[in-house]
């Protein structure tokens, strides 16, 4: 895609994540060159800085979180700088957008709208724009997260952009999808033979897709009290990475080629039964313990959490796909917060072989050797795990990996996921970003077990802070006759 002029409208420009992630990665982008001379970043809020203010704070606030340098260097940093323009609004005022219509008519450039602001108020500021006559017929409107908190009030965000944004124009965020594995991952299905044969129930034992999280909720606390773990991650980020195991090959990366195979897996996930919502769905909530060794409150300790709260902030599901290619297959999705490590990874376990010839490790004639291992976090890498013989007299085997670091194989810098999801875009490339109508599938599917924990009279199951979550977590997966990495 061409490197174009635009503007970057960034509503919310004081918040935490402009500070935290949207601003550093537009450094980064601009560091790196991949941000057209005449780019400009309209940063509005509704507090009233002065322009030098504004950029002191930046320079306070958002540097520390540029990674891979160019900060320290001020021609870099100040050229930055001088892409940014303060323009205070109060955004439920209709009248004060004509200041921000004036900036963008005197500007022969595409125009991106980052909203960067509670959801609430992505329904009066497409109001306000449209309304503003700014010209938005070649504009594009990004979204962050979350994008409602079921369907009703996602298809409501949804109905009000919709007002004013087509669907192309529409970019909904899911960071997850713009990781460099994520990406990785396409092509090691769709650019290898090897693996597509394979990729199917005959040869797939299981998948398991985690995402571990050490942190916990950082002064967030108020807000993770009416989302949770399932709202948070599994809606979005895990069913997603879910949907780049499973789908079909679409026809060509066209961006609704792919989005019409996630849409798919989505519509094609079993719904849970009330039997599944006890056996196959684990909720669990953090009590104080250690993380790498500092001691940390449990969650009902947290500023801002009730209580007796039952916000869940760990989520274990048993998943099954309804299709040729898939059924009967558990996908184990697991996520959760204050856990051990730190750790995103799929692993696509194989089938056992059919008769063991030689000793197993471990006696285990049924185990199954062979595993790909695809990590995400907190380093990116694909195992692939056999069987081998070890060496010396007998035919003793051993696992062994065949090994994939990108940084080792790769020299080259890696974007980080908001950077890579900013240029595409201000570029307008929608492949990364999530289409309404999976958003609402996946709401669809996760949904009645929300219900489910809402209505039930039983509490998350209480794990220790730097555990792997509640042991009901582990006894689901033995039921299915399965183990997490850490039980094995
Ligand atoms: C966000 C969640 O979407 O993803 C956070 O709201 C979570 O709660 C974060 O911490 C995890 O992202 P990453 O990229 O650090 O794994």
């Amino acid at each position: 895609q061409p490197n174009i002029p635009f503007t970057f409208t960034l509503f919310g420009a004081t918040g935490d994540l402009s500070m935290r992630k949207i601003l550093p990665a537009l450094f980064v982008a601009h560091r790196e060159g991949k941000l057209h001379q005449d780019g400009r970043i309209i940063c509005v809020s509704k507090q009233d800085f002065s322009q030098e203010d504004y950029l002191a704070w930046v320079s306070k606030s958002a540097a520390p979180y540029v990674k891979g340098g160019g900060v320290q260097d001020p021609a870099v940093w100040q050229a930055f700088l001088a892409r940014l323009t303060y323009l205070p609004l109060d955004l439920l005022d209709s009248g004060g957008y004509q200041a921000l219509a004036q900036v963008l008519a005197a500007r022969q450039a595409v125009s991106v709208f980052y909203l960067a602001t509670a959801p609430a108020l992505f329904e009066p500021i497409c109001a306000n724009l449209a309304a503003s006559k700014i010209d938005l017929s070649q504009a594009r409107v990004v979204l962050e997260k979350p994008l409602g908190h079921d369907l009703l009030s996602s298809r409501a965000i949804n109905d009000a952009v919709a007002r004013v944004f087509a669907e192309e124009q529409i970019y909904r965020i899911d960071h997850y999808l713009g990781k460099e594995a994520v990406q990785n991952l396409l092509a090691l299905r769709f650019a290898n033979s090897l693996f597509e044969p394979l990729w199917r129930r005959e040869s797939v034992a299981h998948v398991q897709l985690t995402i571990a999280e050490q942190l916990g909720v950082e002064g967030r606390g108020d807000f993770y009290e009416g989302t949770g773990a399932l709202r948070d991650m599994v809606q979005n980020h895990l069913l997603q990475l879910l949907c780049m195991v499973a789908m079909e090959p679409p026809t060509s990366m066209d961006a609704d080629a792919v989005r019409d195979e996630k849409l798919r897996v989505l519509r094609a996930l079993k719904p849970f039964s009330p039997e599944d919502m006890e056996l196959k769905a684990v909720r669990g909530q953090y009590v104080s313990g250690a993380v790498d060794g500092q001691s940390v409150a449990g969650y009902q300790q947290e500023p801002g959490v009730a209580p007796q709260s039952r916000t869940e902030t760990f989520v274990a599901l048993h998943a099954e796909i309804n299709n040729w290619r898939w059924a009967g297959v558990p996908f184990f999705l697991r996520t959760g917060k204050r856990l051990a490590h730190r750790t995103a990874e799929i692993i696509i376990t194989f089938r056992p072989i059919p008769h063991a010839i030689l000793p197993m490790p471990g006696g285990q004639a049924g185990a199954s050797s062979n595993r790909l291992v695809i990590r995400l976090q907190p380093d990116e890498s694909i195992q692939l795990h056999c069987l081998a013989k070890q060496p010396g007299d007998g035919m003793t085997v051993q696992p062994v990996a065949l090994d994939l670091a990108f940084d080792q194989a790769f020299k080259q810098r890696r974007a980080e996921a908001y950077e890579r999801l900013l240029v595409d875009a201000i570029r307008g490339n929608l492949s990364l970003f999530v289409r309404r109508d999976e958003q609402e599938a996946a709401w669809r599917w996760v949904e009645p077990l929300q219900r489910h924990w809402q209505t039930s009279s039983a509490a998350p199951k209480p794990y220790m802070a730097g555990s792997w979550g509640p042991t009901a977590s582990f006894a689901m997966m033995e039921r299915a006759g399965a183990q997490w990495p850490e039980d094995r």
